[in-house]
């Protein structure tokens, strides 16, 4: 079932699929209107290293997600560890995090009914070595920290990701 969201007076599009409301219930009042789902990802580095973003993306547009916004650019090693800061202290959070800011990444937010699973199952494990056959994990990544691709894993997770990296006026 799709969520339900209530839309501003001043917008025609529902800011409340924003990051600071996703997810949030409360009373509906007049002009509450269903939308999509919509989570966050990221193309990795070492995919958008080997040439894979495009082929990443055209999946992903297959898969039948609207991306709702989209910037490639690099990051620090400070962003990438309040991105990931639910894993320190994690052994792999100072490799993952020197992984993440090695190069250009492409961020994303992406819009569909059931996005965050579905984005999930597109995917695959997240280990690319246990991987579905077919998955984007499968068919891209290389090894457990380069596995080519993120995706948020439940609704309060997407909304704390698409708004570290997006402001509310970039997602209209
Ligand atoms: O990305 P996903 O949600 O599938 O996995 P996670 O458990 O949330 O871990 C986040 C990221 O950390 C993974 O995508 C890997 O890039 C990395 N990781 C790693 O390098 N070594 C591990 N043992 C687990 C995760
Ligand atoms: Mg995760």
């Amino acid at each position: 079932m799709p969520k339900l969201y209530q839309i501003p007076a001043f917008a025609d599009r529902p800011l409340e699929a924003t990051p600071n409301t996703i997810g949030t219930q409360g009373e509906f009042s007049q002009g509450a209107i269903e939308v999509a789902q919509r989570t966050f990802s990221i193309v990795k580095p070492d995919a958008v290293r080997k040439g894979f973003a495009g082929a990443i993306l055209a999946e992903i547009d297959r898969a039948g997600f609207q991306i709702v916004a989209i910037k490639k650019q690099s990051i620090s090693k400070q962003q990438a560890k309040g991105f990931y800061a639910v894993h320190a202290g994690k052994p792999f959070f100072d490799g993952l995090t020197a992984f993440m800011s090695s190069g250009p990444l492409v961020l994303m937010v992406l819009e569909k009914e059931n996005a965050i699973a579905d984005l999930r199952k597109l995917m695959g494990a997240t280990n690319p070595a246990s991987a579905e056959e077919g998955t984007l994990r499968k068919r891209f990544a290389g090894s457990m920290t380069e596995n080519a691709i993120h995706g948020s894993d439940g609704e309060d997770t997407a909304a704390f990701e698409i708004g570290y990296w997006f402001a509310g006026y970039e997602l209209i």
